[in-house]
C-alpha cells in the first residue's frame, strides 16, 4: 500500500483530498502536513497531522523519511488574484514548495502530484476547446508558476526519473474549506451567500466563461491519474480535465430557478476581470480520456443540488 504525504493539507483541495485518500489507501497510510498550527490541530482530529512549512527543506525531508512516504501531493500555492497583489511572495511560495517537493522526491524516491490549472493559459491561447498542447503564455504570476511547475515536472521525470504527474484543474467548487484569493472563488461563495443573505455581489464579469469542476470529480481525477498505468501516459505534466463551463450570469440564472428570491449584482474587480478573460472558456480533455480513462461524473445541475444542500446546512449551523 502506498504511503502518502499531503502538503498544504488545510487548503480547499487538501481538506477533502486527505479524506478521499484515507478512504482509498487507509488512514494509517495518509499524513497531512500544514503550516498553520491551528489548522494542524483541527486536521489532527481525523488524520495523522504534522506542522510543516514546505519551504523548510530539511523538515520536509525528515517528514518524508519518518513516515516512509512514497508519494507526495504538493498542494501549496497562493491563488491567482492573491498572487497579483504580491507576485514575489507567490513565486517564493509556489515555486519554493514545488522545487522542494521535486528535489526530495528525487532524493527519496517518491512520486509527486502537483496541480496545474486553467491559470497556466493566457490571452493568446485558443479559448474554445483549448488543446492539450498549445500556446502557454499566462498573464499572471500564478500562471507563470503553473507553467514552470509543468516544465519542471516533465524535466524531473525525463532527467531524474521522478514519477511526477499533474492535471490542469478548472475552478474548483466545493463545500469544505473555502478557497482563498482565486478568480473562480465566486462560484463557491455564491452558494453560501444565497442562504446567508439571499443576494450576492460578484467580482467577476457577468459574461466571463471559465471551466469549473465539482470537487468529487477533482479528487477522483487526482487518484486516478496517480494510479494510471505509466506505459499509457504520453503526457504527464499536465493534463487538461473538464466537466462543466459557465459564466457567472448563467450560474446565477440557474440558481434563481431553484431559489426565485435570489438576487445578484456585480462589482467587478479589474484584476479578477483581467484574469478571468485571459483563461480558457472550455478545455479539450481528450488526452486525459484517452491516456487514463478520465470521465467526469458531475454536471452543473447535480453539483448545484449537492452544493445548495451542503452550504445551507453550514450556514444554518453557523459554520459560515
Ligand atoms: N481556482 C484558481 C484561481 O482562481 C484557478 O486554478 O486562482
Amino acid at each position: 500500500m502506498k504511503r502518502i504525504l499531503v502538503v498544504g493539507a488545510g487548503g480547499q483541495i487538501g481538506t477533502e483530498l486527505v479524506t478521499h485518500l484515507q478512504k482509498n489507501y487507509g488512514e494509517d497510510n495518509v499524513v497531512a502536513a500544514e503550516v498553520r498550527p491551528d489548522v494542524v490541530k483541527k486536521i489532527a482530529e481525523h488524520a495523522q497531522a504534522v506542522e510543516l512549512d514546505a519551504l523548510d527543506f530539511q523538515k520536509y525531508g525528515e517528514t518524508i523519511k519518518k513516515y516512509k512516504i512514497d508519494a507526495v501531493y504538493n498542494l501549496v500555492a497562493l491563488l491567482s488574484a492573491k498572487g497579483e497583489l504580491n507576485p514575489d511572495l507567490a513565486w517564493k511560495i509556489n515555486i519554493g514548495a514545488l522545487l522542494n517537493s521535486l528535489n526530495l522526491a528525487r532524493e527519496l524516491h517518491c512520486a509527486v502530484f502537483t496541480p496545474s490549472s486553467i491559470g497556466a493559459f493566457g490571452y493568446n491561447t485558443p479559448h474554445y476547446k483549448t488543446p492539450q498542447d498549445t500556446i502557454m503564455r499566462p498573464d499572471t504570476i500564478y500562471g507563470v508558476c503553473k507553467v514552470t511547475g509543468e516544465l519542471l515536472g516533465d524535466y524531473y521525470f525525463k532527467r531524474f526519473g521522478v514519477d511526477a504527474r499533474s492535471v490542469r484543474f478548472p475552478g474548483l467548487i466545493s463545500n469544505g474549506a473555502l478557497p482563498g484569493g482565486g478568480t473562480t472563488d465566486y462560484a463557491v461563495e455564491v452558494f453560501y451567500e444565497i442562504w446567508k443573505h439571499g443576494k450576492y455581489t460578484c467580482a467577476v464579469p457577468r459574461d466571463a466563461y471559465m471551466d469549473m469542476m465539482y470537487m468529487p470529480d477533482a479528487l477522483t481525477a487526482t487518484t486516478q491519474l496517480m494510479e494510471a498505468d505509466p506505459s499509457r501516459l504520453k503526457h504527464r505534466n499536465s493534463f487538461n480535465i473538464a466537466s462543466m463551463s459557465f459564466t457567472p450570469e448563467q450560474l446565477f440564472n440557474e440558481l434563481k430557478k431553484r431559489i426565485p428570491t435570489f438576487t445578484w449584482d456585480y462589482k467587478v474587480d479589474p484584476i479578477k476581470a483581467d484574469i478571468a478573460n485571459s483563461w480558457p472558456d472550455i478545455m479539450d480533455d481528450s488526452c486525459a480520456r484517452a491516456e487514463w480513462d478520465w470521465t467526469p461524473k458531475w454536471g452543473l445541475q447535480e453539483m448545484m443540488t449537492d452544493m445548495l444542500a451542503a452550504c445551507r446546512e453550514k450556514v444554518e449551523n453557523g459554520e459560515y
